[in-house]
């Protein structure tokens, strides 16, 4: 019975010396697992005669008991060392200065907006904002497309479950219906002009269509108001934007339900090094929609249409931040990759001012 005693020592030794969980481990399965002494002796217990049994079983099960006992509380301990260890490793200084190189940057669909406000502002416009999700009505009805418009099934839009008693509402699929809420606001008595930058939403994926993508809506109400206006606020504003004194436009008639009359407005490029480069006249290319503001539409904003004109416009942001800075596929603006962002985007102090020239 010296044995019994003796292994009972050895094993409480073997569990203290342990110093890491897999060495307590390793304890565990020499001393209780299948093939351990422990259980070793307790399958003994089935060949003794009863009194042995007697006299042996709770010897043994007191043994068993000990080591079991002993290896919970060593593993308690190592369990709170390993977190006291991690607590230490992993302790925060937060006194220290924040780091020194800059790892962010602007994306460059927030520098084209930036730039976008900038010079507007100049112009005297304000920046309006509407929301996202937006009701059918603002979206299509009061831009004088009613229910059966077949420029609804155009936009190829996303419509959300309507809730209990009410129509559908739309992801908005365009910046458009940001023109009446502007007029609302404005309650029918003042002259506005506004632009409107901001997510727009369409079914619709390839290297150049994004589900969500960008436009920036212009409005201008007033008194008088004439396809001049128009025409000389959207030359000033890309001369300004892609910081070039030749840029030349093109009015070409179209057809948009909330503008009339309508126009796509082109402009010249210049070919370099096989690339097509904004300005010069080689060739033309679509920049955005435009036109004087439809009288149903200053009516749906609640302006008296005999009193008040004005015109509209409306451009994709992405797209001029692929002519002005030489991205060719959309998709990768939306990828999230750092370094395309790196490549890319911004510094937060390239701040863009007239002054300085937008493109900083
Ligand atoms: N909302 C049009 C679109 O998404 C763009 C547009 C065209 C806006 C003409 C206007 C406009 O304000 O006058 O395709």
């Amino acid at each position: 019975m010296a044995d019994l005693d003796h292994l009972h020592t050895d094993l409480i030794a073997q569990v203290h010396a342990a110093d890491s969980l897999d060495a307590l481990d390793a304890v565990r399965v020499a001393a209780l697992g299948k093939q351990g002494a422990v259980t070793a002796l307790l399958k003994t217990l089935g060949g003794m005669s009863p009194d042995e049994r007697q006299q042996q079983g709770p010897r043994i099960q007191a043994l068993r008991e000990g080591v079991t006992a002993a290896i919970a509380a060593k593993k308690a301990a190592l369990d709170r060392a390993e977190l006291d260890a991690k607590l230490a490793r992993e302790t925060l200084d937060m006194t220290l200065p924040a780091e020194a190189a800059p790892v962010g940057s602007i994306h460059p669909v927030s520098q084209v907006m930036d730039e976008l406000a900038e010079i507007f502002a100049d112009l005297g416009f304000a920046v309006a904002t509407g929301p996202e999700i937006e009701t059918q009505w603002y979206n299509f009805t009061a831009l004088n497309m009613p229910e059966t418009h077949p420029a609804r099934a155009m936009h190829d839009t996303f419509y959300l479950n309507a809730r209990d008693g009410e129509e559908a509402r739309v992801l908005r699929t365009h910046t458009s219906p940001v023109q009446i809420r502007a007029m609302q606001a404005a309650g029918g008595t003042k002259p506005i002009r506004i632009i409107a930058p901001g997510r727009t939403y369409r079914s619709d994926s390839d290297a150049t269509h994004t589900p969500m993508f960008h436009q920036v809506e212009g409005l201008v109400i007033d008194k008088g108001i004439t396809l001049g206006h128009l025409k000389w606020t959207l030359e000033t504003f890309l001369k300004a934007f892609f910081e070039r004194d030749d840029i030349v436009l093109r009015l070409r008639p179209s057809y948009f339900p909330f503008t009339e009359p309508s126009a796509e407005v082109d402009v010249g490029f210049s070919v370099v090094n096989g690339k097509r480069v904004i300005g010069g006249s080689d060739g033309w290319m679509e920049v955005l929609g435009s036109g004087m503001v439809h009288r149903s539409v200053i009516e749906a904003g609640g302006y008296d249409p005999n009193e008040w004109q004005g015109f509209a416009f409306g451009c994709g942001i992405d797209r001029l931040a692929m002519l002005k800075y030489g991205m060719d596929d959309l998709r990768a603006f939306f990828d999230g990759d750092a370094r395309w962002l790196k490549h890319y985007g911004f510094s937060a102090l390239d701040v863009p001012t007239l002054s300085g020239g937008v493109g900083a």
